[in-house]
């Protein structure tokens, strides 16, 4: 189990308050698991802030550091690790550009968001930030290895 999980890639992903405030927690989850990508943890939690302010730490210097950190921690946010080929390159595809009034129409954020402090959701921008923030949010224990075969379950 531990040894198939290794060799797979995966990504962290976050729908951040705003995304759960709006109700679009089932329309995030829904595109990346069409796309083919599979779902290997997930829980729900409200982050401190002295949380956010480490998930963000390579931002620190940034004049949007605090507010960004505030807004993190203000409310539940859905962590995510989605494994799959090309997971964390295409899921930044998926995602689209930071600022929402820059991200193509077909991307979550260009159909959903449009401002930059309230961009809905939160993806890796790397392995090492991949493995990092898997790191942070989730307990080994929390990720579950297993075969995706869904004709086993329908007849
Ligand atoms: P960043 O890591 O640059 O973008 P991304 O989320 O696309 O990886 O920035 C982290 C978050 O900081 C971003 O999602 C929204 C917020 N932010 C601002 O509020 N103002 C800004 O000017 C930038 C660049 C980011």
């Amino acid at each position: 189990q531990q040894l198939q999980a290794a060799e797979l890639e995966r990504t962290f992903i976050a729908i951040k308050p705003d995304g759960v405030q709006r109700g679009l927690i089932a329309e995030i989850i829904s595109r990346f698991e069409k796309k083919g990508f599979k779902l290997v943890a997930i829980k729900i939690m409200i982050p401190s802030k002295d949380f956010a302010q480490k998930h963000y730490h390579d931002l620190k210097e940034r004049p949007f550091f605090n507010g960004l950190c505030d807004f993190l921690s203000s409310g539940p946010v859905v962590a995510m690790v989605w494994e799959g080929e090309g997971v964390i390159k295409y899921g930044r595809k998926l995602i689209g550009a930071t600022d929402p009034q820059k991200s193509e129409p077909g991307t979550i954020r260009g159909d959903l968001a449009v401002g930059v402090g309230r961009n809905i959701i939160h993806g890796s921008d790397g392995s090492e930030t991949a493995k990092d923030e898997i790191a942070l949010w989730f307990t080994p224990r929390e990720l579950v290895s297993y075969t995706s075969n869904a004709e086993k379950w329908i007849y």
